[in-house]
Order: C-alpha cells, then structure tokens, then sequence
C-alpha cells in the first residue's frame, strides 16, 4: 500500500546538522521539482527548527514530533535526530502512516531495530536507514564487479576508518545514553554496511572486538580542526573499535576505527577478497592474475554525486512507484546485531555468538 499522490508530504524530525547540509537541501530541490512539499520541521532547538522550516516553502516548526504527527498527515518521515530518538519517532511515523527515511545506525540496539521493524510491517510502509555510503557512485560500480562474478568465491574482507584525531564536537555523539557508542556506530557502521553489503549480504555467526577510550576524555586534548565543544567529562563512548565478525560459510571481516589515533595520516580503506579477484576503495579498483601478470581495473571517471542526494532521490521514488528500498531494514538490523556483540565482546572478553 502506497500513496502515489503527488507531491508527496514531508515532515523532519531533527534538523540538526545531517538534516541541515545533506538532507534539507535535497528535499528542497524535489520540492522545486515539484515531486514533494516539506510541511512540518520538528526540532527541539527553536532556533533550528524555525531557520529550517523558513527556508521551506509550505513548512511549519513543530517543537513537538508527536503532535507534528498528529497535526499533519505525512507520506515521508525523515529522522535525523541522535540515535537515542530513531526507533521511537520512527515507530511513531510508521504508526501514523509515514514512510520512515531514519539516519544510521538504525537505532540503540537489535531490539530496538525489531520493534521498528514490526511496526513497518504492521503499517505496510516503507523503512530505511540512510546509509549512503551504497549509493555513491564508487560504491555502485565495485557492485557490479562483484554481481558479474568477476570474485569468485568471497572468502575474507577488510575495512578500516582512522581519524588521526576527529572527534564529533557537536551534538550528542560523545554521550552513551544518547548515542549508543562512538566511532564503531558513526563511522564502523558505515563501513560494516557497505562491506557486509558488497559481500552479499552473508548471515553473521559471532563477533570478537575490544574498544577503547585514550582521548575522547581528555581535558588536553588536541582535535586538530574538529575543535572541541563538550567538557572532557562527558566523554563516555569509545574513541577506538576492533573487530573480527565471522559469518556464515567461513567467511570473515576484519574492522578497525577510531575517532583519534596516532598514525601517520587518516586512513580510510577496505578490501574483499575472492579466489578469482578482489575489490578495493583506495585505490578503487578490481585487482586479479592471469597466467602471466597481475591485472587491475581502474575507473577514469566516476560520478561525484553526494550519496545523500541519490539515498533521498532514490527514498522519494520508492515511495512515489512503491519500489522496494535499496537498503533493507533486515539488512541493517544485521549490521546491528553485530554492533551489539562486538560491544558485548568487549565487556565480556570473549567471542560473542550472534542469532
Ligand atoms: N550519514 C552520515 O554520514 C551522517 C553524518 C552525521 C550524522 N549522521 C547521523 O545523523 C543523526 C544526527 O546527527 P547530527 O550530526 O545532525 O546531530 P545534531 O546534534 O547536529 O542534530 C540532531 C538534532 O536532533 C534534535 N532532536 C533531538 N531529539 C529530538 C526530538 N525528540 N524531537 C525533535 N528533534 C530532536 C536535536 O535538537 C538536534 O538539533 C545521528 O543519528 C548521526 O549518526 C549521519
């Protein structure tokens, strides 16, 4: 069930950074388009919510997303608050008809990612979490070098992320109660999904990850052009995840980041391997043999495109011609569990079995 009325209404929840430079903007443009019309801009900072909604045409502040929801019927629900606020204004939208566009990760924990799950099923509208990093253009293509079979069997994969010293100073990312944890969910969940994603999506079996705090709560600390603007006290997440994740038929994934770490520059790589060929993002490209040399594909050019323009373009024509969407909620409740279990993993110094 869909409502192919166009344009279609939008409301946001949380216009907050991510709302503001790579949501909004794209909302506006099919606005322009004439494709949808932002109606309702909630955000419990005044000065956020009404800046926003007076660069909208039609779009009304709302302090409150309840009764946003209440007020206005929606046919797209983009949530762009802290984590600790996804899974209940996503389930609130879906329960009042909304198709949900939320930011990553998809919530605080697997349960909660099942609770938003039923609630999507229930109300027959659509879910996604915006991991845009699968739309960029470099992303799309090593897709389609993995879907000829070019890899042959995947056996192994992996990624990192390394901020030499980038520590979100804005917002809520730096407290557990609001945020969950600290680089393995903001910048690792990025990585998992596109890496997990890439590989064909193989079921998770168990998780073994140690993550560490050695900067974030430092009152001396040095954030180089991040600057810092929370009290060093505060700081109560991670500023270092690793992991091992082993999934089903052997595979495995290997996965470092950080938001601070002494290494020589910020380092930012993956690789999945297969016995015919391999894929990479730095350098991009497929990497193989023949009988006589080692080979490689490169591409010349690629699209630029912000991932976040063709994650919301793609979310507004899923809705508009009730087309599956390309990030599935299963897809990102897998992402989760492993988030989960490499937390527990952690805690509990041993390999944690994920179900
Ligand atoms: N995809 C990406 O590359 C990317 C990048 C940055 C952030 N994010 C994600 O986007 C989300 C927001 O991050 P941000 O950097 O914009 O943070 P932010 O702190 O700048 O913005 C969050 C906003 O949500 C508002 N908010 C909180 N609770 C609310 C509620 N109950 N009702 C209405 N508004 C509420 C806050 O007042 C704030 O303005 C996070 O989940 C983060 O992980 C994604």
């Amino acid at each position: 069930m869909t409502n192919t009325a166009r344009p279609l209404k939008v409301g946001l929840i949380g216009s907050g950074a991510i709302a503001r430079e790579q949501h909004l903007p794209y909302w506006r443009e099919l606005e322009e388009e004439g494709r949808v019309r932002i109606v309702g801009v909630c955000d419990l900072i005044r000065e956020r919510r009404e800046k926003e909604s007076a660069l909208c045409a039609n779009a009304v502040p709302y302090a409150d997303y309840k009764k946003m929801l209440q007020k206005e019927s929606f046919d797209i629900i983009d949530v762009c608050t802290q984590n600790r606020v996804h899974a209940p204004a996503t389930i609130a939208a879906l329960n009042a008809g909304a198709h949900v566009l939320v930011e990553k990760p998809m919530a605080m924990s697997s349960r909660e990612c099942d609770a938003m799950i039923a609630a999507s099923k229930k109300a027959e509208r659509k879910l996604m979490v915006a991991q845009h990093m699968r739309f960029e253009a470099r992303a799309e293509k090593l897709k389609e070098v993995v879907d000829s079979g070019a890899l042959g069997e995947i056996y192994t994969a992996e990624t990192k992320w390394l901020r030499r010293r980038g520590i979100p100073g804005w917002g809520q990312f730096h407290i557990k109660k609001e945020s969950l944890g600290g680089p393995l969910i903001d910048i690792g969940v990025h990585m998992m999904d596109l890496c997990v994603w890439l590989m064909g999506c193989p079921k998770p079996v168990a998780a073994s990850g140690k993550v560490y705090r050695k900067f974030g709560d430092r009152k001396d600390l040095f954030n180089a052009d991040w600057g810092v603007h929370y009290p060093a006290e505060e700081f109560d997440v991670e500023d270092y995840a690793t992991a091992l994740i082993r999934f089903e038929k052997g595979i495995t994934m290997q996965m470092s980041v950080s938001w601070a770490a002494n290494v020589h520059d910020e380092i930012e790589d993956m690789y999945i391997l297969g016995d015919k060929g391999g894929i990479g993002i730095n350098p991009l490209g497929y990497f193989s043999a023949d009988h006589s040399s080692l080979t490689r594909t490169t591409w010349d050019w690629l699209s630029a495109e912000d991932g976040h323009r063709r994650e919301v373009r793609h979310f507004c024509e899923c809705v508009e011609k009730d087309l599956p969407v390309m990030v599935k909620p299963e897809e990102s409740l897998r992402i989760q569990k492993i988030i989960d279990a490499i937390y527990e993993s952690s805690r509990l110094n041993k390999e944690v079995m994920i179900k």
